[in-house]
Protein backbone atom coordinates (compact mmCIF):
# COMPACT_ATOMS: atom_id res chain seq x y z
CA UNK A 1 0.00 0.00 0.00
CA UNK A 2 1.61 3.53 -1.07
CA UNK A 3 1.33 6.69 0.82
CA UNK A 4 -1.03 9.55 -0.12
CA UNK A 5 0.30 11.66 -2.84
CA UNK A 6 -0.03 15.28 -1.08
CA UNK A 7 0.01 18.51 -2.68
CA UNK A 8 -0.78 22.26 -1.81
CA UNK A 9 -3.75 22.95 -3.29
CA UNK A 10 -7.02 24.34 -2.55
CA UNK A 11 -9.45 25.70 -5.10
CA UNK A 12 -10.31 28.86 -2.78
CA UNK A 13 -7.12 30.02 -2.62
CA UNK A 14 -6.55 33.29 -4.29
CA UNK A 15 -2.86 31.62 -5.40
CA UNK A 16 -4.86 29.15 -7.11
CA UNK A 17 -7.25 31.58 -9.19
CA UNK A 18 -3.61 33.71 -9.86
CA UNK A 19 -1.62 30.40 -11.03
CA UNK A 20 -4.21 27.77 -12.32
CA UNK A 21 -4.11 27.51 -15.82
CA UNK A 22 -0.06 26.30 -15.65
CA UNK A 23 -0.44 24.53 -12.81
CA UNK A 24 -3.64 22.45 -14.02
CA UNK A 25 -1.42 21.07 -16.74
CA UNK A 26 1.05 20.01 -14.60
CA UNK A 27 -1.20 18.58 -12.77
CA UNK A 28 -3.09 16.30 -15.21
CA UNK A 29 0.59 14.81 -15.99
CA UNK A 30 2.27 14.46 -13.15
CA UNK A 31 -0.32 14.41 -10.61
CA UNK A 32 -3.14 13.02 -11.79
CA UNK A 33 -4.78 11.25 -8.50
CA UNK A 34 -3.44 13.65 -5.49
CA UNK A 35 -4.61 14.81 -2.33
CA UNK A 36 -4.93 17.86 -0.45
CA UNK A 37 -5.22 18.74 3.41
CA UNK A 38 -7.12 21.83 2.88
CA UNK A 39 -10.97 21.82 4.04
CA UNK A 40 -10.54 18.56 5.68
CA UNK A 41 -8.86 17.13 3.07
CA UNK A 42 -9.87 15.67 -0.40
CA UNK A 43 -8.79 13.76 -3.55
CA UNK A 44 -8.19 15.32 -6.68
CA UNK A 45 -8.42 13.86 -10.21
CA UNK A 46 -6.56 15.81 -13.28
CA UNK A 47 -6.20 13.49 -15.69
CA UNK A 48 -8.66 13.47 -18.32
CA UNK A 49 -8.80 9.60 -18.18
CA UNK A 50 -9.68 9.74 -14.55
CA UNK A 51 -11.75 12.55 -14.47
CA UNK A 52 -13.63 10.50 -17.42
CA UNK A 53 -14.10 7.71 -15.04
CA UNK A 54 -15.24 9.46 -12.23
CA UNK A 55 -17.60 11.30 -13.98
CA UNK A 56 -19.34 8.17 -15.68
CA UNK A 57 -18.89 6.15 -12.50
CA UNK A 58 -21.54 6.74 -9.57
CA UNK A 59 -21.32 3.59 -7.88
CA UNK A 60 -18.20 4.42 -7.19
CA UNK A 61 -18.11 8.26 -6.90
CA UNK A 62 -21.48 9.39 -5.52
CA UNK A 63 -23.23 13.41 -5.81
CA UNK A 64 -25.30 12.23 -3.09
CA UNK A 65 -26.02 14.83 -0.02
CA UNK A 66 -28.21 14.50 2.88
CA UNK A 67 -29.33 11.19 1.59
CA UNK A 68 -29.92 8.68 4.58
CA UNK A 69 -28.73 6.04 2.65
CA UNK A 70 -25.64 7.25 2.15
CA UNK A 71 -24.43 9.21 5.65
CA UNK A 72 -21.03 9.51 4.24
CA UNK A 73 -22.12 11.53 1.19
CA UNK A 74 -21.64 15.10 0.88
CA UNK A 75 -22.36 16.16 -2.50
CA UNK A 76 -20.89 18.24 -5.19
CA UNK A 77 -19.12 21.27 -3.68
CA UNK A 78 -15.85 21.33 -1.14
CA UNK A 79 -17.10 22.68 1.69
CA UNK A 80 -20.87 20.95 1.54
CA UNK A 81 -23.54 23.03 0.49
CA UNK A 82 -25.84 24.29 3.65
CA UNK A 83 -29.13 23.10 1.23
CA UNK A 84 -29.06 20.11 -1.12
CA UNK A 85 -29.67 20.79 -5.26
CA UNK A 86 -31.96 17.98 -4.94
CA UNK A 87 -31.09 16.93 -9.10
CA UNK A 88 -27.02 17.63 -9.00
CA UNK A 89 -26.99 15.67 -5.53
CA UNK A 90 -28.55 12.29 -6.37
CA UNK A 91 -27.61 9.13 -7.95
CA UNK A 92 -28.92 6.76 -10.11
CA UNK A 93 -31.91 5.82 -10.02
CA UNK A 94 -33.09 8.39 -8.61
CA UNK A 95 -31.18 11.03 -10.01
CA UNK A 96 -32.45 9.47 -13.58
CA UNK A 97 -35.92 9.94 -12.73
CA UNK A 98 -35.19 13.62 -11.86
CA UNK A 99 -33.87 14.05 -14.54
CA UNK A 100 -36.41 13.01 -16.69
CA UNK A 101 -39.06 15.87 -15.71
CA UNK A 102 -36.81 18.67 -16.51
CA UNK A 103 -34.57 16.95 -19.59
CA UNK A 104 -37.23 18.04 -22.04
CA UNK A 105 -37.45 22.12 -21.64
CA UNK A 106 -33.41 21.52 -21.82
CA UNK A 107 -33.71 19.58 -25.16
CA UNK A 108 -31.88 21.05 -28.51
CA UNK A 109 -35.78 21.10 -30.06
CA UNK A 110 -36.98 23.04 -27.22
CA UNK A 111 -33.96 25.20 -26.67
CA UNK A 112 -34.34 26.38 -30.87
CA UNK A 113 -37.75 27.60 -29.51
CA UNK A 114 -36.61 29.93 -27.11
CA UNK A 115 -33.47 31.18 -29.17
CA UNK A 116 -36.54 34.48 -30.36
CA UNK A 117 -36.78 34.80 -26.22
CA UNK A 118 -33.20 35.11 -26.09
CA UNK A 119 -32.63 37.01 -28.74
CA UNK A 120 -35.36 39.71 -27.09
CA UNK A 121 -33.43 40.05 -23.84
CA UNK A 122 -29.90 39.88 -26.15
CA UNK A 123 -31.34 43.49 -27.90
CA UNK A 124 -33.11 44.59 -25.00
CA UNK A 125 -30.15 44.90 -22.42
CA UNK A 126 -28.15 46.46 -25.19
CA UNK A 127 -30.87 49.07 -26.13
CA UNK A 128 -30.78 50.04 -22.47
CA UNK A 129 -27.23 51.12 -22.39
CA UNK A 130 -26.40 51.89 -26.55
CA UNK A 131 -26.97 55.51 -26.31
CA UNK A 132 -24.67 55.89 -23.20
CA UNK A 133 -21.08 54.88 -25.32
CA UNK A 134 -19.79 52.55 -22.25
CA UNK A 135 -20.98 49.28 -20.68
CA UNK A 136 -20.32 46.43 -18.22
CA UNK A 137 -20.10 43.70 -20.03
CA UNK A 138 -21.11 41.91 -16.97
CA UNK A 139 -23.94 43.83 -14.71
CA UNK A 140 -25.63 45.45 -18.07
CA UNK A 141 -25.19 42.46 -20.72
CA UNK A 142 -24.45 38.76 -20.03
CA UNK A 143 -25.58 39.07 -16.22
CA UNK A 144 -28.86 40.47 -17.46
CA UNK A 145 -29.51 38.36 -20.34
CA UNK A 146 -28.29 34.59 -18.78
CA UNK A 147 -30.42 36.07 -15.85
CA UNK A 148 -33.70 36.75 -17.73
CA UNK A 149 -33.50 33.65 -19.82
CA UNK A 150 -33.11 31.35 -16.87
CA UNK A 151 -36.36 32.57 -15.51
CA UNK A 152 -38.29 32.82 -18.71
CA UNK A 153 -37.13 29.28 -19.13
CA UNK A 154 -38.48 27.96 -15.82
CA UNK A 155 -41.32 30.07 -15.55
CA UNK A 156 -41.02 33.21 -14.06
CA UNK A 157 -40.95 36.32 -15.06
CA UNK A 158 -38.07 37.64 -16.39
CA UNK A 159 -38.69 41.09 -15.18
CA UNK A 160 -38.25 39.73 -11.46
CA UNK A 161 -34.61 38.39 -12.47
CA UNK A 162 -32.85 40.37 -9.49
CA UNK A 163 -34.72 39.02 -6.58
CA UNK A 164 -33.68 35.78 -7.60
CA UNK A 165 -30.33 35.93 -9.09
CA UNK A 166 -28.46 38.49 -6.76
CA UNK A 167 -28.11 36.19 -3.63
CA UNK A 168 -27.03 33.37 -6.08
CA UNK A 169 -24.88 35.64 -7.71
CA UNK A 170 -23.08 36.85 -3.82
CA UNK A 171 -22.78 33.17 -3.26
CA UNK A 172 -20.75 32.39 -6.02
CA UNK A 173 -18.12 34.67 -4.99
CA UNK A 174 -17.84 33.22 -1.39
CA UNK A 175 -16.94 29.43 0.05
CA UNK A 176 -19.83 28.08 1.35
CA UNK A 177 -18.06 28.08 5.02
CA UNK A 178 -17.75 31.79 4.82
CA UNK A 179 -19.32 33.96 8.06
CA UNK A 180 -20.53 36.22 5.16
CA UNK A 181 -22.01 33.51 2.89
CA UNK A 182 -25.36 34.95 2.25
CA UNK A 183 -27.21 31.76 3.55
CA UNK A 184 -30.34 33.89 4.91
CA UNK A 185 -30.67 35.64 1.33
CA UNK A 186 -31.03 31.92 -0.55
CA UNK A 187 -33.17 30.49 1.70
CA UNK A 188 -35.43 33.75 1.60
CA UNK A 189 -34.99 33.29 -2.16
CA UNK A 190 -36.04 29.53 -1.65
CA UNK A 191 -39.18 31.01 -0.07
CA UNK A 192 -39.67 32.46 -2.88
CA UNK A 193 -39.22 29.52 -5.12
CA UNK A 194 -41.57 27.31 -3.00
CA UNK A 195 -44.72 30.39 -3.16
CA UNK A 196 -44.39 30.15 -7.17
CA UNK A 197 -44.07 25.99 -6.90
CA UNK A 198 -47.67 26.31 -5.02
CA UNK A 199 -49.29 28.60 -7.84
CA UNK A 200 -48.12 26.39 -10.58
CA UNK A 201 -49.22 23.34 -8.56
CA UNK A 202 -52.79 24.55 -8.97
CA UNK A 203 -52.79 26.26 -11.64
CA UNK A 204 -50.00 24.62 -14.00
CA UNK A 205 -48.36 25.68 -17.43
CA UNK A 206 -45.89 24.35 -19.85
CA UNK A 207 -42.77 25.02 -17.82
CA UNK A 208 -40.19 23.46 -15.58
CA UNK A 209 -41.87 25.10 -12.10
CA UNK A 210 -45.33 23.45 -13.49
CA UNK A 211 -43.39 20.02 -14.14
CA UNK A 212 -41.69 19.75 -10.80
CA UNK A 213 -44.94 20.57 -8.92
CA UNK A 214 -46.95 17.93 -10.40
CA UNK A 215 -44.64 15.43 -12.05
CA UNK A 216 -43.44 12.17 -10.41
CA UNK A 217 -40.13 10.56 -10.05
CA UNK A 218 -39.81 6.57 -9.38
CA UNK A 219 -43.53 6.68 -9.12
CA UNK A 220 -44.18 9.36 -6.43
CA UNK A 221 -44.65 13.35 -6.16
CA UNK A 222 -41.46 15.24 -5.55
CA UNK A 223 -41.70 16.33 -1.75
CA UNK A 224 -41.28 20.54 -1.53
CA UNK A 225 -37.55 20.41 -0.71
CA UNK A 226 -36.71 18.32 -3.57
CA UNK A 227 -38.31 20.98 -6.23
CA UNK A 228 -36.75 24.06 -4.60
CA UNK A 229 -33.88 21.49 -4.44
CA UNK A 230 -33.97 21.04 -7.86
CA UNK A 231 -35.10 24.25 -8.97
CA UNK A 232 -31.89 26.11 -7.29
CA UNK A 233 -29.55 24.24 -9.69
CA UNK A 234 -31.91 24.99 -12.87
CA UNK A 235 -31.81 28.55 -11.58
CA UNK A 236 -28.63 29.33 -9.79
CA UNK A 237 -26.40 27.07 -12.43
CA UNK A 238 -27.40 28.90 -15.62
CA UNK A 239 -26.30 32.30 -14.72
CA UNK A 240 -22.88 33.33 -13.32
CA UNK A 241 -21.70 30.06 -15.58
CA UNK A 242 -22.68 32.05 -18.87
CA UNK A 243 -21.81 34.98 -17.76
CA UNK A 244 -18.54 33.89 -17.35
CA UNK A 245 -18.06 32.59 -20.52
CA UNK A 246 -19.55 35.28 -22.68
CA UNK A 247 -17.16 37.81 -21.26
CA UNK A 248 -13.88 35.49 -21.88
CA UNK A 249 -15.51 34.94 -25.68
CA UNK A 250 -15.33 39.20 -26.10
CA UNK A 251 -12.04 39.58 -24.01
CA UNK A 252 -10.26 37.27 -26.80
CA UNK A 253 -12.27 38.89 -29.50
CA UNK A 254 -11.01 42.16 -28.77
CA UNK A 255 -7.66 41.25 -30.09
CA UNK A 256 -9.20 38.98 -33.27
CA UNK A 257 -11.41 41.78 -35.21
CA UNK A 258 -10.32 40.77 -38.57
CA UNK A 259 -12.29 37.55 -37.43
CA UNK A 260 -15.82 39.44 -37.48
CA UNK A 261 -17.03 38.82 -40.78
CA UNK A 262 -16.40 34.90 -40.65
CA UNK A 263 -17.97 34.62 -37.66
CA UNK A 264 -21.12 36.24 -38.80
CA UNK A 265 -21.33 34.17 -42.00
CA UNK A 266 -19.91 30.72 -40.68
CA UNK A 267 -21.97 29.23 -37.36
CA UNK A 268 -19.86 26.40 -37.12
CA UNK A 269 -16.42 28.68 -36.12
CA UNK A 270 -18.70 30.28 -34.10
CA UNK A 271 -18.91 27.21 -32.25
CA UNK A 272 -15.50 26.31 -32.62
CA UNK A 273 -14.73 30.14 -30.97
CA UNK A 274 -16.95 29.21 -27.80
CA UNK A 275 -15.78 25.63 -27.40
CA UNK A 276 -12.19 26.75 -27.51
CA UNK A 277 -13.20 29.44 -24.97
CA UNK A 278 -14.77 26.91 -22.65
CA UNK A 279 -11.82 24.24 -22.59
CA UNK A 280 -9.28 26.88 -21.89
CA UNK A 281 -11.63 29.21 -19.30
CA UNK A 282 -13.88 26.97 -17.91
CA UNK A 283 -16.65 28.67 -15.91
CA UNK A 284 -16.81 25.67 -13.48
CA UNK A 285 -13.57 24.57 -12.30
CA UNK A 286 -14.72 21.16 -10.97
CA UNK A 287 -17.23 19.61 -8.74
CA UNK A 288 -16.81 17.11 -5.80
CA UNK A 289 -18.05 13.68 -5.55
CA UNK A 290 -18.05 11.57 -2.31
CA UNK A 291 -16.05 7.58 -2.82
CA UNK A 292 -18.55 5.41 -2.41
CA UNK A 293 -16.63 2.14 -2.29
CA UNK A 294 -12.50 1.05 -1.16
CA UNK A 295 -10.67 0.73 -4.38
CA UNK A 296 -7.55 1.94 -5.91
CA UNK A 297 -6.91 4.63 -8.77
CA UNK A 298 -3.30 5.50 -10.00
CA UNK A 299 -1.62 3.92 -6.80
CA UNK A 300 -3.02 5.92 -4.64
CA UNK A 301 -5.88 4.08 -2.42
CA UNK A 302 -9.09 5.44 -1.74
CA UNK A 303 -11.78 5.14 0.70
CA UNK A 304 -15.69 5.68 1.12
CA UNK A 305 -16.33 9.00 2.41
CA UNK A 306 -13.13 10.28 0.91
CA UNK A 307 -13.93 13.86 -1.22
CA UNK A 308 -12.73 14.17 -4.29
CA UNK A 309 -12.95 16.64 -6.81
CA UNK A 310 -13.14 16.41 -10.08
CA UNK A 311 -10.88 19.05 -11.64
CA UNK A 312 -12.66 20.18 -15.38
CA UNK A 313 -9.80 22.32 -15.66
CA UNK A 314 -7.45 20.40 -15.40
CA UNK A 315 -8.92 17.74 -17.50
CA UNK A 316 -9.28 20.46 -20.27
CA UNK A 317 -5.83 21.10 -19.98
CA UNK A 318 -4.33 17.24 -20.10
CA UNK A 319 -1.30 17.32 -22.88
CA UNK A 320 -2.29 13.58 -23.62
CA UNK A 321 -5.29 14.80 -24.85
CA UNK A 322 -5.39 18.08 -26.56
CA UNK A 323 -2.03 19.31 -28.00
CA UNK A 324 -0.06 22.29 -26.76
CA UNK A 325 -3.54 22.51 -24.19
CA UNK A 326 -2.33 26.31 -23.70
CA UNK A 327 -2.73 27.39 -27.13
CA UNK A 328 -5.90 28.73 -28.49
CA UNK A 329 -6.45 26.57 -31.13
CA UNK A 330 -10.07 27.38 -33.60
CA UNK A 331 -8.77 24.41 -35.82
CA UNK A 332 -8.76 21.75 -32.87
CA UNK A 333 -10.30 18.33 -34.11
CA UNK A 334 -11.36 17.54 -30.39
CA UNK A 335 -12.58 21.00 -29.31
CA UNK A 336 -15.46 19.35 -28.06
CA UNK A 337 -14.06 16.95 -25.76
CA UNK A 338 -13.88 19.28 -22.64
CA UNK A 339 -15.15 18.71 -19.58
CA UNK A 340 -16.62 22.49 -19.05
CA UNK A 341 -20.07 21.16 -18.76
CA UNK A 342 -19.12 17.90 -17.12
CA UNK A 343 -20.21 14.85 -18.06
CA UNK A 344 -21.49 11.44 -17.24
CA UNK A 345 -25.16 11.17 -16.53
CA UNK A 346 -24.74 14.58 -14.58
CA UNK A 347 -23.39 16.70 -17.46
CA UNK A 348 -24.93 19.81 -17.45
CA UNK A 349 -28.56 20.19 -18.46
CA UNK A 350 -28.09 23.80 -20.09
CA UNK A 351 -25.25 23.52 -22.17
CA UNK A 352 -27.41 23.70 -25.92
CA UNK A 353 -29.03 26.70 -23.74
CA UNK A 354 -25.45 28.20 -22.82
CA UNK A 355 -23.91 27.84 -26.15
CA UNK A 356 -26.97 29.41 -28.02
CA UNK A 357 -27.20 32.54 -25.00
CA UNK A 358 -23.16 33.19 -25.65
CA UNK A 359 -23.41 32.52 -29.68
CA UNK A 360 -26.33 35.50 -29.30
CA UNK A 361 -24.52 38.07 -27.63
CA UNK A 362 -21.43 37.37 -29.61
CA UNK A 363 -23.01 38.22 -32.41
CA UNK A 364 -25.04 40.89 -31.03
CA UNK A 365 -21.87 42.95 -30.13
CA UNK A 366 -20.21 41.97 -33.08
CA UNK A 367 -23.42 43.66 -35.05
CA UNK A 368 -24.03 46.54 -32.51
CA UNK A 369 -21.30 47.67 -31.05
CA UNK A 370 -18.05 46.37 -32.98
CA UNK A 371 -15.48 48.74 -31.91
CA UNK A 372 -15.71 48.46 -28.27
CA UNK A 373 -12.66 48.70 -26.09
CA UNK A 374 -12.15 46.72 -23.08
CA UNK A 375 -10.86 48.83 -19.53
CA UNK A 376 -8.20 45.99 -18.63
CA UNK A 377 -7.40 48.44 -15.71
CA UNK A 378 -10.87 47.34 -13.94
CA UNK A 379 -11.33 43.85 -15.07
CA UNK A 380 -12.38 42.01 -11.86
CA UNK A 381 -12.14 38.35 -11.55
CA UNK A 382 -13.96 36.11 -9.20
CA UNK A 383 -12.42 36.61 -5.54
CA UNK A 384 -12.05 32.49 -5.52
CA UNK A 385 -12.53 30.70 -9.02
CA UNK A 386 -14.10 27.40 -6.45
CA UNK A 387 -17.92 27.93 -7.60
CA UNK A 388 -17.41 30.43 -10.60
CA UNK A 389 -14.60 31.23 -12.31
CA UNK A 390 -13.28 33.46 -14.46
CA UNK A 391 -14.45 37.21 -14.82
CA UNK A 392 -17.24 38.82 -12.94
CA UNK A 393 -16.74 42.54 -13.81
CA UNK A 394 -15.68 43.76 -17.64
CA UNK A 395 -16.25 47.65 -18.11
CA UNK A 396 -15.83 48.55 -22.02
CA UNK A 397 -16.67 52.31 -24.48
CA UNK A 398 -17.56 52.28 -27.88
CA UNK A 399 -19.03 54.36 -30.24
CA UNK A 400 -22.48 55.04 -29.86
CA UNK A 401 -24.79 54.85 -32.96
CA UNK A 402 -24.84 58.08 -34.94
CA UNK A 403 -29.11 58.28 -34.41
CA UNK A 404 -29.12 57.49 -30.98
C1 LIG B 1 -21.38 28.09 -19.85
C2 LIG B 1 -22.41 27.81 -19.05
C3 LIG B 1 -22.47 26.62 -18.12
C4 LIG B 1 -21.47 25.87 -17.57
C5 LIG B 1 -19.97 26.06 -17.76
C6 LIG B 1 -22.10 24.84 -16.76
C7 LIG B 1 -21.41 23.86 -16.07
C8 LIG B 1 -22.01 22.76 -15.50
C9 LIG B 1 -21.31 21.63 -14.97
C10 LIG B 1 -19.78 21.48 -14.92
C11 LIG B 1 -22.23 20.73 -14.51
C12 LIG B 1 -21.94 19.35 -13.93
C13 LIG B 1 -21.90 19.35 -12.41
C14 LIG B 1 -21.51 18.01 -11.86
O1 LIG B 1 -21.28 17.04 -12.59
O2 LIG B 1 -21.41 17.89 -10.63
C15 LIG B 1 -23.53 21.31 -14.73
C16 LIG B 1 -24.73 20.72 -14.39
C17 LIG B 1 -25.94 21.36 -14.48
N1 LIG B 1 -26.19 22.57 -15.11
FE1 LIG B 1 -24.83 23.73 -16.04
N2 LIG B 1 -23.46 25.00 -16.84
C18 LIG B 1 -23.73 26.07 -17.65
C19 LIG B 1 -24.98 26.53 -18.00
C20 LIG B 1 -26.16 26.08 -17.49
C21 LIG B 1 -27.45 26.64 -17.77
C22 LIG B 1 -27.72 27.79 -18.74
C23 LIG B 1 -28.35 25.94 -17.00
C24 LIG B 1 -29.84 26.13 -16.87
C25 LIG B 1 -30.52 27.21 -17.22
C26 LIG B 1 -27.63 24.91 -16.29
C27 LIG B 1 -28.18 23.97 -15.45
C28 LIG B 1 -27.51 22.86 -14.97
C29 LIG B 1 -28.18 21.78 -14.26
C30 LIG B 1 -29.66 21.70 -13.92
C31 LIG B 1 -27.19 20.84 -13.95
C32 LIG B 1 -27.37 19.54 -13.18
C33 LIG B 1 -27.47 18.36 -14.14
C34 LIG B 1 -27.57 17.04 -13.40
O3 LIG B 1 -27.08 16.90 -12.29
O4 LIG B 1 -28.16 16.09 -13.98
N3 LIG B 1 -26.30 25.04 -16.60
N4 LIG B 1 -23.37 22.54 -15.35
Amino acid sequence: MSDKLVIDFDHHNPAYRDNWAEEAEQRATHCPVAWSEAHGGYWILSKHEYVAQAADDPDSFSSSHNNPEKPWAKGILIPELPYTLALSESDPPVHHARRLIEAPYFAPVAVRQQADVVKGHVEEALDRVIHLGKLDFARDFAMRVAAKTTMALVGIDPERWEEFMLAAHKASLLPTDHPDYPIKEILNVQTKMREVLRERKEDPRKDIISALATKKAMGEPLTEDVQVGMLSAAIFGGFGTVMSATLSVLLWLENHRELYPQLLADDDLLDRLVEETLRLNPPNHGTARTVARDFELHGQQLKQGDRVLLSWAAANRDPSVFECPAEFRLDRANGKDHFSFGGGEHRCLGAPLARVEIRQMVRAVINRIPDYKIDHSQITLYPSFANTAGISSMPATFTPPAES
